[in-house]
């Protein structure tokens, strides 16, 4: 294999989540969380298990820092709980919360790692999802509320910030297919969250700017890149319109500042579209620093009128798969790499999230052996660097995930991390794969 090296600014780093890793969920004031009440929701997490003590990571996270630093992470991307900050998401805050992110962010720089933070990784307030959440317009105005008061107490501690974490989770996941929190199953709800959602986020971008504060501010979407299926035009059809509705639905109005006019119309006889003020739009495409990216595998499409309200069939590719089942598939990362670079032009990108769940054990001599994940992470970083070298303005690169966590709906049957955690003993053990990134952190590349 030749050797693959990065530009000398390349950033590497690696991402976690609050409700995934921080546990102490109902300590120092935090609110409910909308993950809190669905996870303690029987029947919602397949093993049974809930975010109560997480990675404990509230605690540990001197520890956790440590760590970072043994690997030589240059960055760390987390994430922060809207509850901690607003228990009942506006009106008081709560100082204790924001004392955490403090210490925690004083922490990493005082060990010279930089800092990429998100403001809404999927834990809202219990008492805003009690008026709607999502689906209520009113929410976008609470969160900008939220948004100036963490710009306001943790200015000059953050690198780059991040508004929302995969929208389209939010809002399909939530809303649509029912298996995230707040668990509703209703497609029109879905759009609305997705409309409020990418609101919310244009408020926060401008109250960014007009605060004046430090830092630069970006997005991250998750996207798959949609094949057909077989070389057709029925099949083609089918990935265009995946991809309209899941990833130019979000990217669109952010960088082109308006809707995908096809899938609009495509929309119109099936479901209700919320209200789409012309304004909105502007606020959406306020200008951004960059664009984080979480990508974790590709799929094939085709016509299926069963599947409502697309009338698409998708599956993944790859023969091999990863612990979710995932299909493994580097190309797919290339291809989308160079659409986004073709439809949305020169915008710096940060890989935000990328990796795989493998079934790791700690062996008898106390190691963990995941040599499956070195193989992932190799494939998808060489793919990401053949997209560099072809002209994508890449960044940087964020692995996910820096420890095993509470992986949603699985609870903790998958483990994502470089780093294992037994969660009896709460005992962190570096993985191979950690070792092995470390090393590409050190050499820039492999
Ligand atoms: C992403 C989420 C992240 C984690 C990974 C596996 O969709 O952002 O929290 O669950 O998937």
């Amino acid at each position: 294999m030749k050797k693959i090296v990065f530009p000398k600014e390349f950033l590497w780093g690696a991402t976690t989540a609050s409700y995934q890793i921080e546990g102490a969920a109902f300590e120092d004031g935090k609110g409910e969380s909308i993950w809190d009440r669905f996870a303690h929701t029987p029947g919602r997490i397949s093993d049974g298990t809930n975010g109560d003590v997480g990675c404990d990571h509230y605690h540990l996270y001197k520890d956790d820092i440590a760590i970072m630093k043994e690997l030589g992470l240059q960055a760390y991307r987390l994430s922060i709980s809207w509850p901690r900050i607003f228990p009942d998401g506006t009106g008081q805050p709560n100082a204790k919360g924001i004392e955490f992110y403090k210490n925690l962010l004083e922490e990493l720089r005082a060990n010279g790692i930089k800092t990429m933070v998100t403001l809404y990784h999927w834990d809202l307030p219990q008492t805003l999802q009690d008026k709607g959440g999502w689906v209520n317009r009113q929410i976008a105005d609470d969160f900008e509320l939220y948004a100036r008061h963490v710009f306001e107490q943790l200015d000059g501690l953050v690198d780059w910030w991040i508004t929302f974490n995969e929208p389209f989770c939010s809002a399909f996941l939530g809303y649509w297919k029912g298996v995230h929190a707040p668990g509703i199953q209703d497609y029109s709800s879905a759009l609305a969250a997705a409309h409020h959602l990418l609101l919310a986020h244009g408020k926060a971008v401008r109250a960014f700017r007009e605060t004046g504060t430090k830092g630069e501010i970006g997005i991250t979407l998750n996207m798959d890149y949609y094949y057909p299926l077989n070389d057709c035009d029925e099949d083609r059809r089918a990935a265009e319109l995946s991809h309209a509705a899941f990833n130019a639905w979000f990217a669109d109005p952010i960088f082109k500042g308006k809707y995908p006019e096809a899938m609009l119309d495509f929309y119109r006889d099936k479901v209700v579209l919320p209200e789409i003020h012309e304004s909105d739009l502007a606020l959406i495409s306020e200008k951004l620093d960059f664009l984080g990216l979480n990508h974790y595998f590709s799929d094939t499409n085709t016509p299926c009128p069963d599947k409502w309200p697309l009338g698409v069939k998708t599956d993944f590719i790859g023969g091999d798969r990863t612990d979710m089942g995932w299909g493994i598939n580097p190309d797919g990362f290339y291809d989308l790499l160079m659409r986004l670079n073709k439809d949305y032009g020169d915008i710096p990108i940060y890989i935000t999230e990328n990796g795989c769940a493998t079934r790791d054990i700690v062996n008898v001599r106390g190691e963990v052996e995941d040599h499956n994940r070195i193989d992932f992470l190799t494939r998808y970083i060489s793919a990401a660097h053949r997209a560099l070298k072809d002209g994508v303005n890449l960044k940087g690169y964020y692995q996910w995930s820096l420890l095993d966590n509470f992986e949603w709906s699985f609870g903790f049957s998958k483990r994502f991390g470089i780093v294992h955690v037994d969660y009896k003993t709460l005992k962190r053990t570096i993985k191979k794969s950690g070792r092995w990134y470390s090393e590409v952190i050190a050499e820039n590349g492999f």
